[in-house]
């Protein structure tokens, strides 16, 4: 260990899903390795730290980022040491790791409410509780790399790390590149489409990129508030009624820009959720009140195929129907094969969405496979990104 090199943390977005105490898709942690490696040529005091999931208390121990300590170790091929900084009258100290040759990994920043409280003093109270000394934290460089959290004001992206030496990492500098190229001139048409469940995760920045795009399609649960704001039957599926209001708001602002706004005309529907619970593809006319509707339905599938054809960029950001469960993959799978093979520029973001554009192989036939999921819609759509900042 040598003292005359600066201490290096990196803010990584290591937020990955992990099943059974194993990571299941690496996809962001890959991306992350030029930024740890780049920095391991510079010092080997380095400290990595990362949010996961949405822990409500310290005992909840699923989100432990000691699997992805695991991982990135063997990514690696270096011992990561999951330093607990959490732990009472904590005896291993940061030089101790490094001592031994690893590479130290905070716990998981959410376990204490000042993550996402923005408090400014959180991110210098845990490398003091840890063991860097005042000398090291007044050198530290502090590599921010999270860009998949970048659209959220947390400490440990904004106010906490304002008194260090900032540095972008090589991924994030990479995201904002490429997506930066959606803010720009772009080729037209310009798509997006847009799905995942909820409007009202979603609402701003659907209402945002109607000023940037020539076509807006809609999918995935989502699509059921737009289509019940327009007296559609969506039965018994996921809705969100108390937001029609807003529906019918961005449909008239779509028309008023001259955005072509496209919901489903037939869906695949089911009397219950689950894998193997008969479905069948219905007009959405023929919807009814015991009806869920759990996808897509082959006709508007093939229109947006046709619509996709024809677009000179593409947007795309999350799962069309309820992609978790097989049988209803279809439309993002069909959709997730037509943007591979159009010529348009194209990038896609959203965690379930390039979990599935991986599973069938498609990654290298987008332009770009963006990390971030509300990160790369906020950016896209012009939306403050709190973690860009400084
Ligand atoms: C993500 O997975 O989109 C990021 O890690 C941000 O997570 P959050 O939505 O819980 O802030």
């Amino acid at each position: 260990m040598t003292k005359d090199k600066p201490v290096i943390m990196i803010r990584g977005d290591y937020n990955v899903p992990i099943l059974d105490g194993r990571v299941v898709d690496d996809y962001r942690l890959v991306r992350g390795l030029d930024t740890i490696d780049k920095a391991l040529e510079r010092t080997d005091r380095l400290i990595l730290a990362s949010h996961l999931g949405r822990p409500k208390t310290i005992s909840d121990l699923k989100y432990s980022l000691a699997p992805v300590a695991a991982e990135l170790s063997k990514l690696l091929g270096r011992e990561v040491v999951l330093l607990n900084q959490f732990e009472i009258g904590l005896k291993v100290k940061v030089e101790d790791v490094w001592a031994s040759g690893s590479i130290v990994m905070l716990e998981n920043l959410r376990f204490d409410p000042r993550e996402k409280a923005n408090d400014p003093n959180y991110i210098m109270e845990i490398l003091r509780k840890i063991g860097v000394s005042s000398q090291d934290l007044d050198t530290l460089v502090y590599i921010n790399d999270a860009f998949a959290v970048a659209h959220r004001a947390d400490s440990s992206v904004e106010a906490g790390i304002k008194s260090f030496e900032l540095e972008r990492g090589e991924l994030m500098a990479d995201e904002v590149g490429q997506i930066g190229r959606l803010l720009g001139e772009v080729e037209r048409p310009y798509l997006a489409v847009i799905g995942g469940a909820k409007v009202s995760d979603k609402l701003q920045v659907l209402e945002s990129l109607l000023s940037k795009v020539d076509i807006l399609i809609i999918g995935g649960a989502m699509a059921n508030t737009f289509l019940l704001a327009s007296d559609h039957q969506v039965g018994n599926s996921l809705v969100e009624p108390e937001l029609c209001p807003e529906a019918i708001r961005i449909t008239q602002r779509a028309n008023d820009l001259g955005v072509k706004l496209f919901l489903p005309f037939d869906v695949v529907i089911a009397k219950e959720i689950g894998a193997n619970i008969p479905h069948t593809n219905k007009g959405i006319y023929s919807v009814n009140s015991q009806d869920i509707i759990l996808d897509i339905g082959e006709q508007t599938i093939q229109t947006w195929i046709k619509i996709i054809a024809e677009a000179k960029t593409i947007f795309w950001n999350g799962d069309l129907g309820m992609a978790e469960i097989r049988a209803y993959r279809k439309a993002s799978q069909q959709i997730a094969q037509a943007i591979a093979s159009s010529k348009a520029y194209s990038l896609v973001g959203g965690g379930d969405t390039v979990s599935l554009v991986r599973e069938l192989g498609l990654e290298n036939q987008f332009d770009f496979v963006s990390t971030g999921g509300g990160a790369s819609l906020a950016l896209v759509s012009g939306q403050p990104m709190p973690g860009l900042a400084s």
